[in-house]
């Protein structure tokens, strides 16, 4: 092969375990909930910062320290980050790499989290609990795109690697982890039921 290709953007994307996934997503969703209507200070914030929505991102974002069914999950998360961490060929040099943060995310029709990325991490990623049907996904954009400047757009039907954006389908059991540097984003929830998401954040100790 005369060209190959270099400077990979990696997306880890694989379900959480084998076995009793309903079940696991039946307690978080019914944890969730709870945890919506016990966090006054996040409904607050989140109606002015995320739209129709809820996210206990700035009031209850260290869950896996506070709640025994969070710190399961972490538990749980912890194969996978080892995984993709191994892919990434990250030379950590003998420290941890610890989970900072974790909280929910409910999305009900409209609600809607813009383009970002996760800045004082390493490792972010998300974790599906509830995905109604036709529910949005998981956009990322290819962090190249600010230097591209004249260069002509990719054909549609582009091999995946050369493609500006990706979308991984939300999808209950699943867990997507990506570099905290990549930006993402989740279109708007068009379809009647509540999209439920727990995120999180690794650092680098
Ligand atoms: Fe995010």
């Amino acid at each position: 092969m005369p060209t190959r290709a270099w400077f990979s953007t990696f997306i880890y994307c694989a379900p959480l375990q084998s076995v009793r996934i309903a079940r696991l997503n039946d307690e978080l969703a019914s944890e969730c909930a709870q945890l919506r209507d016990y966090d006054t200070a996040g409904r607050r914030c989140s109606a002015k910062n995320y739209p129709g929505g809820y996210t206990s991102y700035a009031s209850l974002n260290e869950l896996h320290r506070f709640s025994s069914t969070f710190a399961a999950l972490e538990k749980k998360f912890a194969r996978h980050v080892r995984t993709f961490i191994q892919t990434l060929d990250l030379d950590l040099r003998g420290r941890a790499v610890r989970m900072t943060d974790c909280w929910v995310n409910i999305m009900p029709p409209t609600a809607a989290h813009s383009l970002h990325l996760h800045p004082l991490s390493l490792i972010s990623g998300t974790y599906y609990v509830r995905t109604p049907r036709g529910c949005p996904g998981l956009k990322f954009e290819d962090p190249r795109l600010d230097r591209f400047m004249a260069a002509p757009p990719r054909r549609t039907a582009a091999r995946r690697e050369n493609l500006s954006h990706a979308t991984y389908p939300a999808q209950a059991g699943n867990v997507v982890l990506f570099e905290s540097w990549l930006r993402h984003e989740v279109a708007a929830n068009r379809v009647d039921a509540e999209r439920i998401s727990i995120s999180f954040n690794y650092a680098w100790a």
